[in-house]
């Protein structure tokens, strides 16, 4: 896996998820291009290959057309993940671009119009179904996301079955990080169910071997205490502000967002300088993370999303929520800060 970049291009958005942080898609930021490409600039530099865009919705920056002919000018591989809402309209600034995408990632949180409209709103769907069908018939690679919550975890299999038929290239399946919203809800599967799910992931992979590849996003439980490409150092994500933060999973977490995660801005430092600080703030945060387990209960739940919530100080408006069946696992990690 080549070194790469998450770049979320705005915080502005077409839809307001039910499952989405607001500091995602209720802003009005976007990345200036001028800041874009002194990055693109040094990263090349530093060995980083690959872009991968999110946001809010990156169909929706200000200068989508302008950025994807910069991507091609420092010759990096992009892809970039979508609602694809609009896609009807907005794949044609990328047809210039093909040479270059590594592939579309179509987000789609249920196998049905009811249950994908539940988290994304009333006509989502049938958007996103045109969209991947628009981008099958011109040859477009794409592969789905699904973030799995008690709505939608018994339809994995309806929802593989769905996305190979329209000629999806992968499928990854993702735990639900928690917010105020979902938490009240009652979507938070516990971590028991949470298991179980994987396990039916890790069947659904095994049994769509030789058509579709399955994946499941980090997150999900496992003895390794760093699994992900950011705590090593293969991904480094810049949030909405210019900011470069520890994972995009932590950026805009939370209602009022602790910026513990964030290392500086590339306002007022360079690039390189931001990695060398994110690669000091990793290197602190697995010594606290290895000492933390050394001494933990071997039945310390160790699901690494979840750890890095509490560390970062995104899930204490949990407190609130003494029903909901991660509480438990509220009060254990904030002494190693
Ligand atoms: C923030 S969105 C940005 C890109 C684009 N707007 C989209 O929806 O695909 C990127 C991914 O994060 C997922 N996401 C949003 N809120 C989440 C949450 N609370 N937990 C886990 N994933 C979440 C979305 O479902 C989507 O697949
Ligand atoms: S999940 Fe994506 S489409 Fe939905 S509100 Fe968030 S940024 Fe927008
Ligand atoms: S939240 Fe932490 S464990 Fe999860 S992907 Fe991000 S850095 Fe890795």
């Amino acid at each position: 896996m080549s070194k790469r970049i998450v770049i979320e291009l705005t915080n502005r958005c077409n839809l307001a998820c039910q499952h989405c942080f607001s500091g995602r898609h209720g802003g009005n930021d976007d990345l200036s291009l001028d800041l874009l490409e002194k990055v693109f600039g040094e990263a090349k530099r530093l060995g980083f290959e690959h872009l991968t865009f999110t946001g809010g919705d990156p169909t929706v920056y200000r200068y989508f057309a302008e950025l994807l002919a910069k991507v091609a000018e420092y010759n990096y591989r992009f892809s970039f993940v979508t609602n694809g809402y609009n896609f009807t309209a907005s794949h044609k600034k990328i047809l210039p671009y093909l040479d270059w995408l590594e592939q579309i990632t179509f987000s789609l949180d249920g196998a049905t119009e009811e249950s994908h409209g539940a988290l994304r709103g009333k006509h989502s769907f049938r958007q996103v179904i045109a969209a991947m069908k628009l981008a099958k018939s011109l040859d477009i690679p794409f592969s789905n996301n699904m973030v799995v919550t008690r709505h939608n975890y018994l339809e994995l299999r309806d929802l593989a079955e769905l996305v190979y038929s329209l000629g999806s290239k992968g499928l990854r399946f993702g735990h639900l990080m928690h917010s105020p919203l979902t938490t009240a809800k009652g979507w938070d599967l516990s971590l028991d169910e949470r298991q179980q799910v994987e396990a039916n992931i890790w069947q659904l992979q095994a049994d769509y071997a030789q058509k579709l590849p399955i994946a499941m996003a980090p997150g999900f439980s496992t003895e390794q205490l760093f699994p992900c490409a950011p705590l090593n150092m293969m991904e480094v994500n810049i949030d909405a502000h210019g900011n470069i933060s520890k994972c995009c999973h932590l950026s805009s977490h939370g209602p009022i967002a602790s910026q513990d995660d964030v290392v500086g801005n590339l306002a007022t430092m360079p690039f390189s300088e931001g990695v060398l600080k994110l690669f000091a703030a990793n290197e602190r945060f697995k010594r606290l993370k290895q000492a933390y387990f050394e001494k933990a209960a071997s039945q310390d739940n160790k699901s690494p999303c979840w750890y890095c919530s509490k560390h970062f100080r995104k899930v204490d408006w949990l407190k609130q929520f003494p029903e909901n069946p991660w509480f438990e696992y509220l009060n254990s990690v904030a002494e190693t800060k």
